[in-house]
């Protein structure tokens, strides 16, 4: 099958590392030009531009800062001039252990939900208006297999605001798919990227979590963005698709 994403603008956020760069990459050898979100990794972003040479351009924007997602996405319509899907892969998992005292415990709460959540919030409420305006739009939201099974204590922050980009996710598709707006979540289990490098004991997950027995890589979740993107899974607006492995079945 060939796909071709001629065309299409695609705003991926975090897409400097990890698997927003592999769905960044993923998109552009489809012909996709990415408006390449990056906060701290400038060089990774701007290797991704000059790597994909179709016209692709990186965005900087600090998401842990209220407010500034809205301006990133004016930002990509001025300098592109449209958006048709909007990836929200940005991301963030703290430690938080019950036993912090409470406004230490609450400032990671927030910083988690500013990031992962209202910042995806607010990328979705300015997408929506924009894909109102032209002829519609897709929307891919990069949650987590801990918003269906939970986490451990310690990152009970991240699981709660991965719960919400699902719920999110659902109501836009329940509401706009006349529109012509469409909206998926992708709910990774472990991927091998610098979010887990700090994973100690790799291998005893592996052994006894995946039933693959393989840790995923990002190039194992991008394809499915690409596809969402050609508009080849429409009619399943509102679903989650879960790459974990094997490791947890709803
Ligand atoms: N890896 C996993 O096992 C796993 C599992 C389930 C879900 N996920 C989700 O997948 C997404 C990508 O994760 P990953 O594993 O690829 O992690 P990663 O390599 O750590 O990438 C995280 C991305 O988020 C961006 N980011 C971090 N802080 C930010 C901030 N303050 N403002 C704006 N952007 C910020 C980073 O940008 P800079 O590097 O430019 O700062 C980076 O591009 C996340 O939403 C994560 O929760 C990952």
């Amino acid at each position: 099958m060939q796909i071709d994403l001629t065309g299409i603008t695609a705003l991926v956020t975090g897409g400097s590392g990890g698997i927003g760069e592999e769905i960044s990459r993923g998109l552009a050898s489809s012909g996709a030009r990415i408006a390449l979100h990056y906060n701290s990794n400038r060089d990774g972003a701007e290797r991704l531009i000059k790597e994909f040479d179709n016209g692709s351009i990186a965005f900087h924007s600090d998401l842990s800062l209220k407010g500034n997602a809205a301006g990133l996405f004016d930002d990509v319509v001025e300098r592109m001039k449209r958006v048709d899907l909007l990836v929200n892969n940005a991301g963030i998992i703290e430690n938080a252990p019950v036993s912090l005292p409470g406004m230490e415990w609450m400032k990671i709460w927030e910083r988690t939900m500013e990031i992962n959540l209202n910042s995806t919030g607010m990328l979705c409420h300015a997408a929506i208006k924009h894909f109102l305006k032209n002829s519609g739009g897709r929307i891919v939201n990069i949650a987590s297999r801990a918003a269906f099974r939970g986490e451990k204590e310690d990152f009970l922050a991240y699981a709660a605001s991965k719960g919400g980009m699902v719920s999110l996710s659902r109501s836009i598709a329940r509401s706009f798919g006349r529109s012509n707006i469409k909206s998926f979540v992708i709910a990774p289990g472990y991927v091998w990227t610098p979010m887990t490098e700090r994973v100690e004991d790799k291998q005893a997950i592996i052994d006894n979590e995946l039933s693959l027995g393989e840790m995923t890589e990002p190039k194992d979740v991008a394809p499915l963005v690409t596809f969402i993107a050609a508009g080849l899974l429409d009619h399943g607006t509102g679903a989650t698709i879960d790459i974990n492995a094997g490791s947890y079945m709803r």
